[in-house]
């Protein structure tokens, strides 16, 4: 099968790759591209490990092809950081010792960060509901959502 070119600017870089049709975006960004903070859970949009930015929206990159993002702007935890200094929610999630195992962690703070790039303020019921398809096997919530009120009303939140 003939690869297809693809190119999106990928946590602030522009990025090509040669992909089959029915490629995902997740196998895109980790065969392709090295970009390993998205993590392949069930493959089947049920838990959220893939969980990236698409255009400042959070999208399953396990069900997304990787032409469906010509031209686009992806972003992933990759990206988060500004250097050595790292967003708020990061900070926060080492803080609140919100990462056990870690699976999940990339995905949390992919979902938390679109949450909080629209919503600096959020309820707890709110930043509950912005990581419901977010499962952490390690069933770690509480120190997830306490990390990311923690992080909220940050004057370091941004848009990398
Ligand atoms: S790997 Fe995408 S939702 Fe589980
Ligand atoms: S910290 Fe292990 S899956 Fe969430």
């Amino acid at each position: 099968m003939a690869k297809i070119p693809v190119q999106f600017r990928l946590n602030g870089t522009d990025r090509a790759a040669f992909v089959d049709a029915p490629e995902t975006l997740l196998n895109t960004l980790r065969r392709s591209l090295g970009d390993f903070a998205p993590k392949y859970g069930c493959g089947q949009g049920a838990c959220g490990v893939c969980t990236v930015l698409i255009d400042g929206e959070p999208h399953l990159s396990c069900l997304t092809l990787s032409i469906a993002c010509e031209g686009r702007q992806v972003e992933t935890a990759s990206g988060m950081a500004s250097g050595p200094e790292l967003h708020p929610l990061q900070a926060q999630f080492m803080e609140h010792f919100a990462a056990q195992c870690g699976f999940c962690t990339p995905g949390m703070l992919t979902a938390a960060r679109s949450l909080l790039d629209k919503n600096p303020n959020p309820t707890r019921d709110e930043v509950i509901e912005a990581i419901s398809g977010n499962i952490c096997r390690c069933t770690g919530y509480e120190p997830i959502v306490a990390a990311i009120l923690a992080a909220a009303g940050s004057p370091g939140l941004r848009r990398a």
